[in-house]
């Protein structure tokens, strides 16, 4: 074995060549500059050795073959358009230095072969995978806001044909082992450990039959298509991505224009084409901002939850208490991921609802096919329900998701406290109650926190942590790592009115009730938000959470904000009069016979009721009114360490309520502005009221020219 770099090692087992990639003191094999000049190192060395009978190429870590290019370096302060234009020409020759060697080569792919990953395996003659579960090959660029840079819109449309590799490309998919084969991205899947062997296997019969050469030159050459069969294939392919991608991610359709203009053409026009597209991606700030929160996610994945190390207590078994929308959902989650959980309520007939519920989603799941029929009876099997407080007697956590009503959920805590196991943690999942409060009604308030997941529980994949005044950093960092363990992203936020994102969320939904008092159209306010990129406008989403809900949580908030949260009536109005929104067939909108929400003139009177000196708005005003409260109560939420990062904001509100990823977060959004000129647009609307009055934070950070995101 010749140690030829740092990461790249190459032995030779008679006559072939096998060149093992194995970065040191890292889990994942990245492509950045520094494996790059090794791999060019090893290659070249390679091109003069006629005398071998072939080449494997494979990855020195078990189940992770090469994850990507270093995305660290795609979106660094420092990249400019030459330096992607030169990382993407180094890629090209990398891959066309293997596609040049004069003897078989075989790509031995055991893991993820992503992004470069792939593009590289993708010059190699053959591929061939593991079964092991984590292999996966993709190519998810458009994830962060680009295309494949090195040959992957080209090559891969020549492997496996230009409709699949368009879909693939512009939906940033994966494909696992089985798949791979299916599609013929690779020859063949066999287990890892026979990897190797069914490698040299291959090399031994393809310099029999000389099929490898026959495999090189039909990637070199056009895709072969009749002009009927292409125009078809691209129109399909160009219409369905441009409906799902919108007109916010531009990567998509750039890989299609890629695919569709280089594969009639000679793979090296093609591969022009591709870097022409390319180029332009690389750090545009809409690839920036989902590279920033691609990193955000993995902070999140990682993040113990607290500042020092403790031990975590593990969660064997869970109970939930109410079995409600919520309750009902909370379990699913526990039992879906393998954790047993009894349901319990005071009703019989929610206790069937709530089972009923459960199946149901987990059927819709087997459906789609993102859970199987034995991993549904599995689950199922998990389940158990009650209507007796006893049954919680062996329980590890205990989580409550009764009716919104402190004296009854108190009520529930002191009966349960005597119960418990020692040890055990008791969580709530209100909305509205105060943690600390809530906390009194045990004898351990240590051991109590806020659990707080979203609707419906099955999408939504944020659990805020709440932590009351006295709860511990054990208790914390165990939830933590329990609610990672059910398949939910927990964000830690310290107990206050409205926890992190409801806090936030309802200065964007009071604003959309002042502007409406101001004369601003339902539709009008919906529309900027959603122009924006919100995936829904903050009329429809009071409709859709339902105006008796946003009523009783409105006040809240208000009561605990007077100063920067303005009471209109309306809400109450339309509650009065039996608009619920959504689930009584009218709110802001009309929803009778199962519309998505039209217009309702019947709307008119509650509006002309409040309204004084009606005026029109434009969408910049709109856009600013709804979002630069939300910006001002943020950096209040960051100030009081009602979270510990900024970026715990963003992606809160990422998760939460769908804030748009390609803007990166609402505080990178405002760091993009600028704290100066965020500054300035809110003193423009400060006569408004005290919730356009800069906050102490923001107000600094426009002194000194500072972001949220400081030395991040
Ligand atoms: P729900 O009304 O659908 O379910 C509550 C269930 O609790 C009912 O089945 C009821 O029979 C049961 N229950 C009431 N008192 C009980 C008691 N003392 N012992 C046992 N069972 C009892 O309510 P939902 O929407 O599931 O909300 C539950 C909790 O989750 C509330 O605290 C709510 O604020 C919170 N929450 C609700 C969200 C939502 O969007 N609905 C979102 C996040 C939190």
């Amino acid at each position: 074995m010749t140690l030829l770099s740092p990461a790249v090692d190459l032995t030779e087992v008679d006559g072939v060549a096998i060149l093992t990639l194995d970065m040191p003191n890292t889990r994942a094999n990245t492509l950045g500059q520094a494996t790059l000049a090794e791999l060019e190192q090893a290659f070249a060395t390679l091109a003069g050795r006629s005398d071998l009978r072939g080449l494997i190429f494979r990855s020195g870590k078990p189940g992770m073959f090469i994850a990507g290019a270093d995305l660290r370096e795609l979106s660094s302060a420092e990249i400019t358009p030459e330096l992607s234009r030169s990382l993407v020409q180094r890629g090209l020759a990398l891959v066309a230095a293997v596609e040049k060697l004069p003897f078989p080569t075989v790509a031995a792919i055991d893991g993820a072969a992503m992004g470069g990953g792939l593009e590289l395996a993708l010059g190699f003659d053959y591929r061939l995978c593991s079964t092991h579960p984590k292999t996966e090959l993709g190519l998810p660029e458009v994830k962060v806001g680009l295309i494949p840079g090195w040959g992957g819109t080209q090559r891969l449309p020549r492997v496996i044909g230009p409709a699949l590799a368009g879909e693939m490309i512009a939906a940033g998919e994966s494909a696992n082992a089985e798949r791979a084969r299916q599609i013929g991205l690779v020859f063949d899947a066999v287990p890892a450990d026979r990897l190797l062997d069914e490698a040299k296997r291959l090399l031994a019969w393809t310099t029999k039959s000389g099929d490898w050469k026959a495999q090189r030159e039909k990637k070199q050459k056009p895709v072969p298509l009749t002009q009927e069969q292409a125009s078809f294939t691209f129109a399909v392919l160009a219409a369905g991505v441009a409906a799902k991608a919108g007109p916010h991610y531009p990567a998509p359709m750039a890989a299609v224009e890629a695919i569709t203009r280089g594969c009639p053409l000679p793979l090296e026009q093609g591969l022009a084409v591709e870097s022409e597209k390319f180029v332009p991606l690389v750090g545009s700030p809409v690839s920036r901002n989902l590279i920033a929160v691609f990193f955000q996610t993995q902070r999140l994945g990682k993040d113990p939850g607290v500042a020092g190390p403790v031990e975590t207590r593990p969660i064997v078994q869970a109970g939930v208490i109410g079995a409600g929308l919520m309750g009902a959902g909370i379990a699913g989650a526990h039992v879906r991921r393998g954790v047993p959980a009894v349901m319990l309520d005071s009703a019989p007939a929610a206790l069937e609802k709530g089972v009923t519920a459960i199946a149901k989603s987990m059927a819709g799941r087997v459906e789609i096919g993102r859970m199987s029929r034995e991993e549904m009876v599995g689950a199922l099997a998990r389940l158990s329900t009650s209507l007796a407080l006893p049954s919680l007697s062996d329980r590890d956590l205990v989580v409550e998701a009764i009716v919104e009503n402190e004296e009854a959920k108190l009520a529930l805590f002191r009966q349960i406290d005597k119960l418990l196991p020692p040890g055990a943690i008791v969580a709530s999942n209100t909305s509205t109650i105060s943690i600390t409060r809530l906390a009194k009604a045990v004898a351990a308030p240590d051991r109590f926190a806020g659990l707080h997941f979203f609707n419906p529980v099955d999408r939504m994949q944020l659990v805020e942590v709440i932590r009351g005044e006295q709860t511990s950093d054990a208790t914390t960092a165990t939830l933590v790592a329990h609610v990672r363990r059910i398949g939910k992203t927990p964000i830690v936020v310290k107990d206050c009115p409205g926890f992190l994102v409801n806090r936030v969320l309802f200065f964007y939904l009071n604003e959309a009730l002042v502007l409406l008092e101001e004369g601003a159209s339902p539709r009008a306010i919906d529309k900027a938000a959603t122009d924006f990129g919100m995936p829904m406008g903050p009329i429809t989403l009071t409709d859709v959470v339902g105006l008796d809900t946003s009523l009783y949580a409105g006040k809240v908030i208000q009561a605990a904000f007077p100063d920067r949260s303005v009471t209109s009536p309306l809400i109450a109005d339309l509650v009065a009069a039996g608009r619920m929104g959504q689930k009584s067939g009218a709110g802001f909108y009309s929803y009778a016979k199962g519309t998505r929400g039209t217009d309702d003139p019947a709307l008119e009177p509650f509006l002309a009721k409040v309204r004084k000196a009606p005026r029109q708005h434009d969408p910049r005003e709109l856009v600013e009114r709804l979002f630069l409260p939300m910006v001002n109560e943020a950096s209040r939420v960051l100030s009081e360490q009602v979270v510990r990062d900024p970026g715990d904001v963003d992606m809160g509100l990422i998760l939460g309520t769908g804030f748009p990823p390609f803007r990166g977060g609402l505080l990178r959004w405002a760091d993009a502005i600028g704290a100066g000129q965020v500054v300035a647009l809110m003193q423009k609307y400060e006569p408004l009221g005290e919730r356009f009055r800069p906050s102490a934070m923001l107000s600094d950070l426009a002194v000194w020219n500072g972001r949220f995101y400081q030395g991040k």
